[in-house]
């Protein structure tokens, strides 16, 4: 009878050992998407990260991802959220401008500036709203913009001049997208966001003591946050992913370094520009007046061993930093290590990112773990793009047009991508019509073999045996077992 049972088990494993459900994403578990800015895919290497190193045992650990170019906050969290390149999406740069007037806005007047981010690519929160979910976002780049006359439903805009580095301030917000929006107003996805480990990389330097404590707040807010989950009787349906915008290298100082000044370099004049986004770290773009774009391309061509510069649609493919009207005719960026400069130099951090996406120290960490996820899984490195596809997926919606794939990321997944149908599905009705039949195939199958050999050993028994007092007993004892 065992050897009855393993053969149907080999012939009908889907039927009997495990119920399709367990095998397929339902769509209905809670998403939260956290980003630590700028934490860098190994700055878990000189830190003791207790509850990170909890979290990829629990679930899925990335070797590092790729964010896109260029590897800035509002570029590439916008890219997190929609699963296009920058190119694609149009939030081309933490800075709005207008090269006519001249105008420039930085990073947190920009957020205000609908148009800048709804540039015809919808951001995940209104997507998931118009397909009936309830969303929500905290501190997220792109939270204060309106998209199609849309908002995110529940969202927190964080305060001018907002300290990003305040641990009693990450544990209310914590509190408030656990407690508040998960709990007890019942959200189905949240994006969260922390401004730490860009700030101290930025300030400090990447290996410095205080990015290391400011990576050991990041661990303890981990912590805090699966805690949390667990005690608010989260946890076995939310998924978790952490991620990030990019990473942090540091710049070279000091007499051997030839820092790139662009008026340094013979032939290059700022009374030839009508517009330029300079001094902003490794990466530059220039909007020449009138007739003079080769000039100043041609000035600049050659003009520092570590300066690229590239007419905006000779840029590397690659990069996916070429199409948008809105990228300025020139693109500069340098190599690893140094920045920009008009005049002189003028930024005094010792960390920056903006550099090529293929430089390691841009490249952000991401972990995952959750009720859809596999536990104690490292996978090798992605795209962000693929992000988008893959939370589509997790919280059972129907992605718009992106620059993903889900079968980039779904074998961090038990269910490896597969979609539980509804049941309306003629194609899933009949694949349910099949498995029901081959299940009552093996049964009438299991019960042939049990009877066969039952009756095998009886006859054996008549024949060497008296027949035994139990017999009716026996018979009924095995009944019960055929009728699992
Ligand atoms: C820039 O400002 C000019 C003048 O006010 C306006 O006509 C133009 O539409 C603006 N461009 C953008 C991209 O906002
Ligand atoms: C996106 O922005 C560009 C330039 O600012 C503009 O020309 C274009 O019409 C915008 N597209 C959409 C769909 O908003
Ligand atoms: C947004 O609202 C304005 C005014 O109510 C309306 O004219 C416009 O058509 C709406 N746009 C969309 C995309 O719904
Ligand atoms: C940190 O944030 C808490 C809570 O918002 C606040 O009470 C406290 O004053 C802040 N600490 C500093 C040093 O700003
Ligand atoms: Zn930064």
């Amino acid at each position: 009878m065992l050897l009855a049972l393993s053969i149907l088990l080999l012939v009908f494993p889907a039927s009997l050992s495990a119920p399709a459900r367990d095998r397929c994403t339902r769509g209905r578990n809670k998403l939260l998407l956290i980003s630590f800015d700028g934490f860098r895919w190994d700055y878990d290497r000189d830190v003791d990260t207790p509850n990170l190193d909890k979290m990829a045992v629990d679930g899925v650990k990335a070797a590092y991802v790729t964010p896109p170019y260029l590897t800035i906050t509002s570029p590439s969290h916008f890219t997190l959220l929609s699963g296009r390149y920058i190119e694609n999406h149009g939030v081309i740069h933490n800075v709005w401008f207008n090269t006519t007037t001249r105008q420039r806005k930085e990073y947190y007047m920009t957020q205000f500036v609908d148009d800048y981010w709804d540039n015809g690519t919808l951001p995940i929160w209104i997507t998931a709203q118009r397909q009936g979910l309830k969303t929500g976002s905290l501190h997220f780049p792109g939270t204060a913009a309106t998209y199609q006359n849309e908002t995110v439903q529940e969202r927190e805009v964080e305060p001018r001049a907002y300290d990003y580095t305040n641990e009693t301030a990450w544990k209310e917000n914590v509190d408030k997208v656990m407690k508040d929006w998960f709990k007890e107003q019942d959200l189905d996805f949240v994006t969260l966001y922390f401004g730490d480990p860009d700030e101290s990389g930025h300030k400090h330097g990447p290996d410095s003591p205080e990015r290391r404590e400011a990576v050991k707040k990041v661990d303890r807010t981990v912590g805090y946050i699966r805690e949390t989950a667990e005690k608010l009787g989260l946890s076995d349906h939310m998924n978790i992913i952490i991620t990030a915008d990019h990473g942090m290298s540091t710049v070279f100082k000091g007499d051997q370094v030839k820092e790139i000044v662009l008026t340094d370099i013979p032939g290059f004049s700022y009374k030839d520009l009508q517009f330029h986004l300079l001094d902003y770290g490794p990466t530059a773009m220039l909007l020449p007046k009138e007739g003079l774009l080769d000039k100043v391309y041609n000035a600049l061509k050659g003009g520092h061993p570590n300066l690229h510069i590239y007419k905006k649609e000779d840029m590397p493919a690659r990069l996916h930093y070429s199409k948008h009207p809105r990228l300025l005719p020139i693109i500069l960026y340098a190599d690893p290590g140094y920045v920009i400069s008009g005049f002189y130099p003028l930024q005094n951090n010792k960390g920056e990112h903006g550099y090529d996406n293929e430089v390691m120290d841009m490249k952000p960490f991401f972990r995952a773990v959750g009720p859809d996820f596999h536990k104690n899984l490292l996978v090798g490195p992605f795209e962000t793009v693929n992000i988008y596809p893959l939370m589509c997926h997790l919280i059972g919606i129907k992605p718009e047009i992106n620059d993903g794939s889900l079968e980039n990321t779904q074998h961090m997944l038990i269910s490896n991508g597969e979609t539980c149908d509804s049941g309306d599905d003629p194609k899933s009705s009949l694949q349910n019509v099949f498995i029901g039949l081959a299940a009552v195939v093996g049964f009438v199958f299991l019960a042939f073999v049990v009877v066969t050999s039952y009756n095998g050993y009886k006859k054996h028994k008549l024949y060497s045996k008296e027949i035994e007092k139990g017999y009716e007993d026996e018979m009924q004892g095995d009944s019960k077992q055929t009728s699992f």
